[in-house]
């Protein structure tokens, strides 16, 4: 990687940045198109913390003292009325949205803003039993009964019908309403769920059609002469339950994605044309939820969001910095957690507390991996309900839990620091690339039961992380020229299109490195004619003989050390003369004996590397080191010790760090150069961090 690569990036970065901050400035430039933050609400602290509030579910009477013991928390959001279907629209046609418009003022006294639900992931019992069809069948043939929720038909006529009623009327009352500041729609997308009946077979079936135009062509992309998978009727092609073709299981994924897509929209298209262009429009998520491919469904929302749950245990901060740093890659802008857990959820194996410290760590972390919103899920229990157990701020008699207390202080400090992240983002010069075409084709030909994607794409991110101290997670069709090391650890489904993307990031000076089951397959999850990584075998000056899917560890050793290797194995052969064998394996089935691991080549103004092995911790290290030296890639902050995380947020003139102590010891951490510590007040050039402890440090120079 050159350098003057680096300093073009560097250039580009601060323009950037500089026209941002003059738009913050200047309203007019704003309008003009800049890059301005949609996730922070004019008007409003730029990072802000609140929680998801069911007023329906209380006396009108009580409200005042929850948004009372809300605002002494300094809580400034609520979500609102995602459930409230039944209450705002008690018979078809028949509209109660005065009680939410008293709550939303109410809210708005206490200095709370709102944002709305659509209540579509919880269908009435007057809709479900007039139109049975709205109901979801299961994959056993079963349509679901009422009373649970996330029970409609995404594929419904009827049930889009009714969706898109409700949501128009709620946008036509609450559109111009100044205290709404942005929507939710529906609730975690219905988790994806699809409705196995007649309807969503056609409809899958009509949409293959529009997508291949003959069946000659559709047969010849999933090979169905195998097994005498031929079809000759569109009609013929079923719903995939598990074990069917992995061209038809892959359409089914890309199906499902774009019938949830279809269902938002129905509801975004009315709200966007009654609400004002201010209010934002959301999605809850759910991390590494695989039901959909999530860079399609967040293309037509305002930011994406998330639901940040623990389970049991305690959280892991890499994990949980890795799936931020998902979500803020799905739209490569700042995001909101929708919801995280108060100590506790009802739902795991052992719903554990959160050790008391651990959720305002996790709080920040959540601040400084780009979120700027963190909602508690929930305010309080409905004292009847699937989840009476769930952790709350305030207990069943409505008084304050112990855990209030962690709450109030951690959202004081976020308004004492809010203006340090006001035009703030995060900005990385490494990425790792995440395909759910990848992920589904891996899924459904795991080939060893041990080999996770998700687990190995972790594995990058930590040491990763750790050395550059700012990482992106984006997917592989994304712009890379900014970024001078892009990481693909799984990119198994990778078509001549995508090669040419990534080919193009090379030749003008990237660093691409691929991991293990590269380049094998094409667009319709078929195998390509050419061995891995496919498209990418010149550049690469090398190519896969052969993938083993190993019993047990194997030796490998090289210029990262020798160490071994689980799980899979590539052997690699070599055929450029400038190609270099950084890894070879050691005596092991015969095959891999002596063969090359890992291969690096210099193309165009950059260089293509291929690990054709899951590396042990040790060897991860040394390879994450090596790539980081090659690339150039410099760390946002400089040496922290172990076990304290170090983020970064840019603005203009400005780079905030927040430092988390999730070591379980003191730890004491130098910075480069004395800074402002804005939650202890002071300027100095260490900081003391208890367990848990959290600081923000400012550095304007
Ligand atoms: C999900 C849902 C919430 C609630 C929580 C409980 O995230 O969106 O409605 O059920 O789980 O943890």
């Amino acid at each position: 990687m050159s350098s003057s690569y680096g300093l073009v990036r560097f250039l580009v970065v601060i323009l950037l940045l500089q026209f941002a901050g003059m738009a913050q400035q200047n309203p007019a430039v704003h309008e003009a198109g800049s890059h301005n933050i949609p996730t922070q609400i004019p008007g409003r602290d730029a990072i802000l913390m609140g929680a998801a509030w069911y007023p329906e579910q209380w006396p009108e009477s009580r409200w005042e003292e929850d948004l009372r013991l809300m605002e002494a928390a300094n809580l400034k959001v609520v979500r609102i009325a995602e459930f409230a279907w039944s209450r705002m629209e008690p018979s078809e046609g028949h509209y109660d949205f005065d009680w939410l418009e008293r709550a939303i003022a109410l809210a708005a006294k206490h200095h709370i803003i709102s944002v709305l639900g659509t209540p579509t992931a919880a269908p009435p019992a007057w809709l479900t039993q007039k139109y049975p069809e709205t109901l979801r069948v299961e994959e056993n043939g079963q349509r679901v009964t009422h009373g649970n929720r996330a029970h409609g038909s995404v594929t419904s006529p009827k049930y889009r019908e009714l969706c898109r009623k409700i949501a128009e009327q709620m946008a036509i009352r609450f559109g111009h309403n100044p205290n709404v500041v942005g929507w939710q729609i529906d609730n975690e997308y219905g988790y994806a769920l699809m409705s196995y009946d007649d309807l969503s077979r056609k409809l899958f079936q009509d949409w293959l059609k529009d997508k291949y135009k003959t069946l000659d062509d559709l047969n010849t992309h999933w090979t169905t002469e195998y097994w005498s998978e031929k079809y000759d009727d569109w009609q013929e092609i079923p719903i995939p339950v598990g074990g069917h073709n992995p061209g038809l299981m892959l359409e089914w994924k890309r199906f499902v994605t774009l019938e949830w897509d279809d269902y938002q929209r129905n509801q975004i298209d009315v709200i966007r044309q009654y609400a004002e262009p201010r209010q934002f429009i959301t999605g809850n998520l759910m991390g590494f939820f695989d039901g959909f491919d999530h860079y399609v469904i967040t293309k037509p929302l305002t930011f994406a969001s998330w639901d940040d749950y623990v389970g049991s245990g305690h959280v892991d901060p890499d994990r949980n910095g890795l799936t931020h740093d998902l979500t803020r890659g799905f739209k490569r802008e700042n995001f909101w957690v929708m919801e995280t857990q108060p100590g506790a959820v009802n739902w795991h194996a052992v719903n554990s507390f959160l050790n008391r410290g651990e959720a305002r760590a996790m709080a920040w972390q959540a601040i400084a991996h780009g979120a700027d919103d963190v909602n508690y899920w929930q305010w309080r229990s409905a004292l009847n309900g699937q989840e009476e157990y769930h952790g709350t701020l305030v207990g069943p008699d409505g008084t304050p839990v112990p855990f209030y207390d962690e709450v109030k202080q951690t959202a004081q400090e976020f308004s004492k620091a809010e203006n340090a992240f006001r035009g703030t983002t995060v900005m990385s010069q490494v990425a790792l690339l995440y395909s759910y075409d990848s992920h589904w084709a891996i899924q459904s030909q795991r080939h060893t039961r041990n080999y996770d994607d998700i687990a190995l794409l972790e594995s990058y991110y930590r040491d990763l992380r750790k050395l550059s101290q700012s990482l992106d997670v984006i997917s592989p069709y994304a712009p890379l020229e900014t970024y001078k090391l892009v990481v693909a650890p799984s990119l198994n489904v990778l078509p001549q299109d995508l090669a040419e993307h990534l080919l193009e990031y090379v030749r003008n000076g990237g660093h691409l490195v691929l991991g293990p089951r590269s380049g094998m397959k094409d667009q319709f999850n078929g195998l390509l004619p050419q061995r891995q990584p496919g498209f990418l075998v010149d550049a690469l000056g090398g190519r896969v003989e052969q993938y083993y899917a190993l019993e047990k560890n194997l030796p490998i050793s090289g210029t990262w050390g020798s160490g071994e290797v689980s799980t899979w194995a590539e052997q690699i052969k070599v055929n450029a003369p400038d190609a270099e064998i950084l890894m070879t394996y050691g005596k092991s089935n015969g095959w891999l004996d002596g063969q090359p691991a890992v291969v690096t080549h210099p193309f165009g103004k950059g260089r293509i590397t291929y690990i054709g092995a899951v590396l042990d911790d040790k060897h991860m290290t040394t390879a994450v080191e090596w790539m980081v030296k090659t690339s150039g890639v410099t760390a946002a902050f400089g040496p922290v010790p172990d076990g304290v995380e170090v983020s970064r947020r840019v603005g203009a003139g400005k780079q905030v760090y927040i430092l988390i102590n999730y070591s379980g010891e003191n730890r004491q951490v130098a910075f480069p150069h004395s800074m402002k510590m804005l939650l202890q007040n002071k300027e100095g050039a260490s900081a003391d961090l208890p367990p848990y402890g959290v600081e923000v440090l400012v550095d304007s120079k």
